[in-house]
């Protein structure tokens, strides 16, 4: 989840550009994040990894990728989930698969890799997706144990991931991974420092995976797809009562950020994605982006510096 600019207690998130994926700001429910977009005809039978794709932002993201044509391998830890959500993709069964694994499971992203190029053939595109706010409040109060936990699922998920894939994607110079992160990881989100901190690293990761990666013609991108009406803000009364006193700020935040007009649409936030996903982005491999970075300009103004 992003956090609240203007609170002194947040992070302050870096100034939107001009949204290509939904210059009107239009269409923000799953059903319109699905629906068929010519711009990601590319994805058409490509293999594509989401992990946390029970979830709210990852059940989007499978569908809209999907509908687009992708052959999706859905991943999360729970298997009737990952069946209801792969049922609700609206595509043949012979495109999706889903494959249970809890990213603390040192071996599950290799078994769903393994199980994606045996049903598929090829790996070409990665959504580390999956993450978890991890406990809120003062960090010297917090369970060692469950910050610790947030690291474990948001940065060495991640990590894992990536490990599970890149040895498929090297030896064919071919690939790209995006790393859902969060404006939490670009500055500071006081009484969320595991969430923060966790997702400020995947974003370092990401950076230096990009460097070693060049050579290898793989892109990566740490993406953040602004605060959503869905999965981990979606219900602020919930959230703040899933997640205990300190909580309460945040809930009371996400409360004005949807009365304010401060969500991005999903069908934004999921297009961007996807975008990223068809390598027209792939001059910013390494970059942080955000749904409402004007990828195209910023592909092109890269391209531009690097002659
Ligand atoms: N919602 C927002 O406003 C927002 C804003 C900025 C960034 N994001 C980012 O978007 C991504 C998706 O978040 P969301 O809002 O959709 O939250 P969500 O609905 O809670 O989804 C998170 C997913 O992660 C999976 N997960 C958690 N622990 C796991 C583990 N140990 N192993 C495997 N999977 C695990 C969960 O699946 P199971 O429980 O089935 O395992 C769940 O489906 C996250 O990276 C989040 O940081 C969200």
């Amino acid at each position: 989840m992003s956090g609240p600019p203007g609170d002194p207690l947040s992070p302050v998130a870096p100034a939107g550009r001009a949204d290509p994926a939904d210059p009107a700001g239009e269409g923000d429910s799953a059903d319109q994040a699905g629906s068929a977009d010519p711009r990601l005809a590319g994805l058409t039978g490509s293999t594509v990894v989401v992990t946390g794709a029970a979830g709210g932002f990852g059940r989007a993201v499978s569908r809209a990728l999907a509908q687009a044509g992708a052959r999706v391998v859905l991943t999360g830890r729970d298997p009737d989930a990952l069946d209801r959500a792969a049922a609700g993709l609206g595509v043949p069964a012979d495109r999706v698969l889903a494959v249970p694994g809890d990213l603390t499971d040192p071996a599950a992203m290799d078994r769903v890799a393994a199980a994606a190029l045996r049903r598929f053939g090829r790996v070409d595109a990665l959504v580390n997706n999956a993450a978890v706010f991890g406990p809120l409040g003062p960090t010297w109060t917090l369970d060692e144990r469950s910050w610790w936990h947030a690291m474990e699922v948001n940065l060495r998920g991640v990590l894992r991931g990536c490990r599970a894939v890149l040895p498929h994607m090297t030896a064919h110079r071919a690939g790209r991974i995006v790393n859902v992160v969060s404006s939490a990881g670009r500055t500071r989100w006081p009484l969320a420092s595991a969430y923060s901190v966790s997702k400020a690293a995947v974003i370092t990761l990401t950076e230096n995976l990009a460097v070693e990666l060049r050579r290898h013609a793989v892109s990566v991108f740490a993406y953040h797809p602004g605060l959503l009406d869905v999965g981990m803000a979606e219900d602020p009364h919930r959230f703040a009562e899933r997640h205990g006193p300190a909580a309460r700020a945040i809930a009371a935040w996400l409360r004005d950020q949807a009365d304010s007009g401060g969500l991005t649409p999903l069908r934004t936030a999921v297009t961007t994605l996807a975008l990223l996903l068809t390598g027209a982005a792939d001059p910013l491999s390494g970059q942080y982006l955000t749904a409402r970075d004007a990828l195209a300009a910023l592909a092109c103004s890269r391209k531009a510096d690097a002659r």
